[in-house]
């Protein structure tokens, strides 16, 4: 898995051509967070003097977290990958957890599935994951090979979607890693539509960055590739139409690659890769036997391209400002309310609303104009937002470096369990989440959260017990009686004394994808009161769940296991 999470990227030892300005550090001056845009450090120096410093700070926060391994970083090790002062790291992350984008436990910081929401607002305003994403799955079954889409992201490219095969030495990427132009099948193929001024700037960061550092998701570059490879495999791409990855990434993995174009302006929107591994394809193989198959998937795409219903605008997420005002008025100094009101910019994008004006951004988040124009400053200079000709800004896929790469892994396990953790602690019993089967038979339980009171020790993750027996496994057959009800008790049926509550979760579409349960002793609370005390926190957990699902699947298949 290439997903490699080194901190140390090219922002930390300047190797960066690209303005990557996202270290906003405190040399000196531990400025007050709220506190204009000070040049503090030569990263704060090139920032425009109305960019807002808090709001850099945190994209830098989320950045370094997106970079380090699993999504976490202790907060002194948060404190040394920004360079930030402790007490602007405090209060960063203390924002960032009550917006639920990071979770704090302890001394640890961790990404929270709800900031997926940024990539999402891209990914959605982008519309060409929900109209392209069921042809490449579609593909991917076909060939029983990967498949991916990449839009081009500078020099760089970047996943939009990802159609998985699950197999040994199958190797992939994630949605929004980035990887150098030069080192795949689809980089020759954006290539072709470079300006003069893009090649220079590629030379340039080739030239200073001789590692590949700034691309933590790729292996380091081998030395002794010329610039002028990828030049000649450019030319071949205009002239072919496709463009091979030969293990220029790592030994083993080969790609195969065609542009999808877009039907108005006949532009590569993005590009189609099949990708393998040379114990199934060699390279001139994967083209041979593959490409007729890849072209006609793709032809089909620039179809559905061409005859897409107008976008959909979503309402805009209403009350935004209010709630961080709410926020500031409870949490006071920790609430950093700058840095969250020019998160919620990002969100007022989406499906319908990819170009915006100021007025429409001010509008879609309840700020004042003012505040909104120093966010999309802000954004600007940190490259997550472009300004278009006629006045109005758009998303970059950069948004995607937001969290987005190690969270689209994140299992339904591992969504529920700080929330079944949460309600073990509060209802002092122990929580549980479950599948069924494949049989439909037996039910398995994929996250658990005991409290000091353990009973039942015998189930962990991975027992299997059958369903039919269990509150667990009667929310999940969905017996008429029990769906109608919304919840299964069950008394002493499988173990004497122990009686349990569980409740259905629903994935976006509805479907009952999991259940959650209590399990206590009989003897500690009536059936009564624990319809009364229990099930109504329960069904709370079950909605944070949900909503936290709803999110993370939105635009990835969040694994059930
Ligand atoms: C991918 O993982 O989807 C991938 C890898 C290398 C490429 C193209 C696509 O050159």
């Amino acid at each position: 898995m290439p997903a490699n999470t080194t901190n140390d990227t090219a922002a930390h030892d300047g190797a960066a051509a690209t303005p990557d300005a996202d270290v906003p550090t405190e040399a000196t001056a531990p400025a007050e967070a709220e506190a204009p845009a000070e040049a503090v450090t030569p990263a704060e120096a090139v920032a425009p003097a109305e960019a807002v410093a808090p709001l850099l700070r945190g994209i830098a926060v989320l950045r370094r977290l997106t970079e380090a391994d699993g999504g976490a970083l202790s907060l002194s090790g948060l404190e040394r990958a920004t360079g930030l002062a402790r007490s602007t790291v405090d209060r960063l992350t203390a924002t960032l957890a009550r917006m639920g984008y990071v979770r704090l436990d302890g001394r640890d910081v961790t990404l929270a599935p709800r900031l997926m929401e940024l990539g999402n607002a891209y990914l959605a305003a982008l519309r060409l994951p929900a109209l392209l994403s069921s042809r490449a799955d579609a593909l991917a079954d076909e060939l029983d090979e990967s498949v991916s889409l990449a839009v081009a992201d500078r020099d760089g490219i970047r996943f939009i979607h990802q159609a998985t095969r699950r197999r040994a030495m199958s190797l992939s990427f994630r949605i929004g890693d980035l990887l150098p132009a030069e080192r795949t099948a689809p980089g020759p193929l954006f290539a072709t539509e470079w300006t003069r001024s893009d090649w220079h700037r590629w030379h340039e960061r080739r030239a200073t960055d001789p590692k590949d550092r700034a691309f933590p998701a790729v292996p380091p570059r081998e030395p002794g590739t010329p610039d002028e490879d990828f030049e000649h495999r450019t030319a071949s791409a205009a002239a072919d139409g496709w463009a091979l990855d030969d293990q220029l990434i790592e030994p083993g993995l080969v790609a195969l690659s065609v542009p999808v174009r877009d039907p108005r302006t006949g532009r590569v929107a993005c590009v189609a890769s099949v990708v393998s591994h040379t114990s199934r394809h060699t390279a001139p193989d994967l083209r041979a036997s593959l490409l007729p198959r890849l072209r006609a998937a793709v032809a089909t795409m620039e179809d559905d391209l061409r005859t897409a219903p107008p976008p959909h605008p979503g309402p805009p997420r209403a009350g935004l400002a209010t709630w961080t005002g709410a926020s500031k008025q409870e949490l006071g100094r920790e609430f950093v309310e700058s840095l969250a009101r020019g998160l919620t910019v990002l969100t007022a994008f989406g499906e319908g609303r990819s170009a915006l004006t100021l007025t429409e951004v001010a509008k879609a988040t309840g700020l004042a104009r003012a505040t909104a124009r120093r966010a999309l400053i802000t954004y600007e200079h940190a490259g997550l937002v472009t300004p278009t000709p006629d006045r109005t800004f758009t998303l970059t896929p950069r948004v995607l470096s937001l969290g987005f790469p190690p969270l689209s892994r994140t299992s339904l396990p591992e969504i529920a369990q700080p929330h079944l953790t949460a309600l073990a602690n509060h209802v002092h019993e122990s929580t549980s989440l479950a599948v069924l089967s494949d049989s439909g038979e037996e039910i398995q339980y994929t996250a658990r959260a005991s409290t000091a009171r353990v009973l039942s020790a015998r189930v962990t993750v991975g027992t299997r017990l059958p369903a039919h027996a269990t509150a667990l496994g009667r929310v999940l057959l969905a017996l008429p009686e029990i769906r109608a009800q919304g919840y299964a008790l069950v008394d002493e049926e499988l173990e004497a004394g122990l009686r349990s509550v569980a409740v259905p979760v629903h994935d976006r579409t509805g479907r009952v994808v999991a259940a959650v349960s209590v399990a206590m002793h009989a003897a500690r609370r009536t059936t009564a009161a624990c319809e009364a005390e229990i099930l109504p926190e329960l069904s709370r957990t079950a909605g944070h769940i949900e909503a936290d699902l709803r999110v993370a699947g939105r635009f990835v298949t969040v694994p059930p296991t």
